[in-house]
């Protein structure tokens, strides 16, 4: 269009008039190809991720639960999701929110010993509280602040440890008394919050179904009861998102860390039958049992337990197969035990004994998560068969629109819950310089088609406002600048 005009040799001087004009235009392409949203345009996206904790994957099949239903019908559904090695609580919580696996995220188990730092990490201590345990890692809370956003975490794990420097903007100091409810409130009042304090990303948990699993057992029909309940918890949950008008702006990603499998009195393990207490330091419990020889007797602990019962599987950390992705920290101890599903291990039966259990190999059903998710981001009414929990990350990176950092997920495989959004492109693809796309030239076209529309009208009414006073100039001088206009 510009070509012709300039071949019909319109003047010099009209072309850097349309020039001025366009060029606000062409940059302001340039920008959206970068992949920045204008936020007059459109909000900041919204993100809730929710774990009920132990709440395997089959539980929603066994009782009617209509909440879970409803978010399956209006959003999508995993089937098998394959969670990270070991299949623990801080582990697993700690692969959702960073996307990696427990030997690099550094969270080995609930129970640790680092060589390194000569200390000791439980859960039932204050120890869980010294970032140096969290800081190989970068939880998204964080990724999400450092990039500009804001986050709130209810209970999460971690999420009340300063780790690189930060807390969540908003967070709760750990404390099991807490009610769910009173979770859900604190976590609505954060996204409703005035805009410059809303939360973008938000993470709530929950102690249940887990504690119960372990204390029933998964197969008892108590288990009925407490699933029941959970799902009540989540209508509540869906409740109150709509009361604050939230339910159709977040994100609601709804899923766990592990699953859990009934335990047998009988299978039982006892390590005294095998090898002395004054041989080794026992790190990490049952069913996988983190061993610490003591100095010079490795390969003694070993000898004397490798083939000791055929219901457990002994490893030396080297030997620790390839797919667990669970070799590589200090943290993780020379010697691990892996009992088989079912299977407790013990010192002796002294212990108190419990009915259900998690921890075992992340690829038996019993240790899968559920995974549900429904919001503007996802698709509606889409059930797919598999994920790995790492995967995750990517996803609500995508989502929330900021550069996930390294980590062991894809987003390719996962990509299908979504909806495509091809005018959006991912911020994790770098911009192509030379990317075609079809917006510049319709928006240029447009632009010359408004310009010379204005130009057009414009001359006409000068033209016409000045030709009784044109008397003493030539006509000629305007005659051009008609004919272009008759052309047009
Ligand atoms: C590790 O710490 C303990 C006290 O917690 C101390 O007795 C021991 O000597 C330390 N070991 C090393 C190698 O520093
Ligand atoms: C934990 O929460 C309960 C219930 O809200 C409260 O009564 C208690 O004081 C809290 N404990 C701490 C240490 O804050
Ligand atoms: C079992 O271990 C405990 C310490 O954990 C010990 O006090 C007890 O005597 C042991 N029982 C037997 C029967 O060895
Ligand atoms: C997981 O991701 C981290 C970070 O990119 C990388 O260092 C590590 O090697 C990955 N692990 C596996 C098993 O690929
Ligand atoms: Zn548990």
């Amino acid at each position: 269009m510009l070509h012709c005009l300039l071949r019909r040799g319109c003047s010099p001087l009209l072309c850097l008039c349309l020039w001025t004009l366009l060029l606000p235009l062409v940059s302001l392409h340039q920008l959206d190809q970068h992949g920045r949203r204008s936020h007059s345009v459109r909000e900041r996206p919204k993100l809730l991720l929710v774990s009920f904790d132990g709440f395997r994957c089959d539980y929603i099949d066994r009782v009617p639960t209509p909440n879970f239903n409803i978010l399956i019908r209006e959003g999508v559904m995993v089937e098998h999701v394959e969670n990270a090695y070991i299949t623990k609580t801080l582990p697993n919580h700690y692969s959702l929110v960073t996307g990696l696996y427990a030997e690099t995220h550094g969270i080995v188990a609930n129970e640790m010993y680092d060589p390194a730092l000569n200390r000791s990490f439980s859960m039932e201590t204050d120890s869980i509280y010294d970032s140096r345990w969290w800081e190989e890692a970068v939880p998204l809370w964080v990724t999400v602040q450092k990039a500009g956003g804001r986050s709130g975490a209810a209970m999460w794990p971690g999420s009340d440890v300063k780790i690189h420097g930060m807390f969540p903007n908003k967070y709760l100091p750990y404390n099991a008394s807490v009610s769910f409810e009173s979770r859900v409130e604190r976590v609505i009042e954060w996204f409703s919050a005035p805009k410059e304090e809303a939360v973008d990303f938000g993470v709530l948990y929950w102690e249940e179904p887990d504690e119960s699993g372990h204390k029933y057992g998964p197969q008892s029909s108590f288990m009925d009861r407490v699933i029941v309940e959970i799902d009540e918890k989540l209508g509540f949950l869906i409740n109150e998102l709509k009361k604050a008008g939230l339910y159709e702006k977040v994100n609601l990603i709804v899923t766990s860390d592990h699953g859990m499998t009934q335990l047998f009195a009988d299978n039982i393990i006892e390590l005294d039958e095998y090898v002395e207490r004054d041989l080794y330091t026992w790190v990490d419990k049952s069913p996988v049992v983190g061993i610490l020889p003591k100095e010079g007797k490795l390969d003694e602990v070993y000898n004397k337990l490798v083939d000791a019962n055929p219901n457990m599987m002994v490893y030396k950390k080297e030997e620790i197969p390839e797919h667990f992705h669970y070799r590589h920290n200090v943290r993780i101890m020379p010697i691990i035990i892996e009992a088989k599903e079912g299977w407790t291990i013990v010192q002796n039966r002294s212990g108190p004994f419990m009915l259900g259990n998690h921890g075992y190999d992340n690829t038996l059903h019993s240790m899968q998560p559920v995974f549900v998710a429904r919001g503007p981001a996802f698709r509606q009414n889409y059930v797919t068969t598999s994920m790995h929990s790492v995967d995750l990350y990517p996803l609500m990176c995508h989502i929330l629109s900021i550069p996930p950092r390294p980590n062991n997920g894809s987003l390719l495989n996962v990509k299908d819950l979504l909806y495509p959004e091809p005018t959006a492109p991912a911020p994790t693809i770098p911009p192509r310089v030379q990317e075609y796309s079809y917006a510049p030239v319709v928006g240029s076209f447009l632009g010359v088609v408004m310009v010379l529309g204005f130009l057009v009208v414009y001359i006409r009414q000068v033209t016409l406002r000045q030709l009784p006073s044109l008397k003493h100039r030539s006509r000629e001088m305007s005659q051009p600048l008609l004919q272009e206009d008759l052309h047009l």
